[in-house]
């Protein structure tokens, strides 16, 4: 099953830039940038990742950006993650960047999208593996700061495809960035937003995103198994689910095998992701694995779940039958 599941050609929607950050090149830029690091070795650092929810993950997730400053740092973080995925058989990535995690330490907008595009191009060509970017809002920022960031955008547009909503959810509901997505759609862009597994009003939250923002992708989403009426509509709109089992194993002790299985019996859009793989230790193969051994997935069960990835993608109808 390991071999199969590393040989089957795949795509990721749901993995974050930053959170792809591993411990030495951490300590390579660290050393280049003359930032100081808590931790003494990579082991070490490694040793310090004990999440157990949301916030405590965060915590960590946003100190570990303070070695990236210039653009070529951007560059190598990105390139090291698309050189991972080639070697995971992923020919197809959608790659979440949080640019106010950076603006807000003084990085420009201009340096992070520079450096992740450059690199974006560069895996077209020398890895054979394609790429396109989702902006990235957090959400215990401001809408205001958010519609500043989708403005800072605007030049780049040609770089996007979509934006997204993560971060904090407690307190921070979709409704609190309706102007931002509608205008983020009017710009042609593709929209969807965050709903971890089993936060404070998880369903009221999967409801706005369906029904007022309109998105057209779930992040996470688990919970909507909860609401046969939200199941029925995501059924309706096609609308893909982007879980994350080796993440949910941090944030709420399960891989979600079973709730994936149910999705997939209702007829709804799971499709597998890493989310943070560097931080979770797992990329999006060990994913796979892990869910394949806990749920006992059969071959057929889990070429569904990688067709959907594709299925749930942003690429164009021709991109689509490319890959299926
Ligand atoms: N949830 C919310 N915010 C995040 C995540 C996540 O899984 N990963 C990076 N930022
Ligand atoms: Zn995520």
């Amino acid at each position: 099953m390991k071999t199969f599941i590393e040989n089957m050609p795949k795509a990721e929607l749901h993995v974050h830039i930053e959170g792809t950050l591993e411990p030495e090149l951490s300590f390579a830029l660290a050393q280049k940038n003359g930032v100081t690091l808590n931790a003494k070795t990579p082991e070490e650092m490694i040793a310090a990742y004990n999440f157990h929810d949301l916030p405590s993950f965060l915590d960590i997730y946003y100190a570990g950006m303070s070695v990236l400053i210039g653009e070529e740092d951007f560059y190598q973080l990105t390139m090291a993650y698309l050189t991972r995925a080639a070697q995971q058989n992923i020919v197809y990535v959608e790659l979440f960047f949080d640019p106010q995690a950076h603006t807000s330490r003084g990085v420009s907008f201009h340096t992070v999208i520079s450096g992740i595009d450059r690199a974006r191009t560069d895996a077209a060509t020398q890895l054979n593996v394609e790429c396109q970017l989702i902006l990235c809002f957090l959400r215990d920022m401001s809408a205001e700061s958010a519609m500043q960031h989708l403005m800072m955008a605007e030049p780049y547009i040609d770089k996007l495809v979509g934006v997204g909503l993560d971060s904090d959810e407690k307190n921070n509901p979709p409704e609190k960035f309706s102007a931002v997505f509608a205008k983020a759609r009017d710009m042609g862009l593709k929209l969807t937003m965050h709903c971890d597994v089993n936060q404070d009003n998880t369903l009221e939250h999967i409801r706005q995103v369906i029904e007022e923002i309109k998105v057209d992708r779930i992040d996470h989403g688990v919970n909507i198994l909860a609401s046969t009426e939200l199941c029925d509509l995501a059924k309706a709109k096609k609308l893909g689910l982007t879980v994350c089992p080796v993440s949910n194993k941090f944030v709420v002790q399960s891989l979600t095998s079973k709730e994936i299985k149910d999705m997939l019996a209702l007829g709804l859009t799971p499709c597998i992701n890493s989310d943070d793989p560097s931080y979770f230790r797992a990329y999006l193969n060990e994913n796979l694995v892990a869910l394949q051994e806990e749920g006992g997935f059969s071959k057929q069960e889990l070429v569904t779940l990688v067709e959907n990835s594709f299925k749930a993608s942003w690429l164009s109808e021709e991109g689509k039958a490319h890959y299926l």
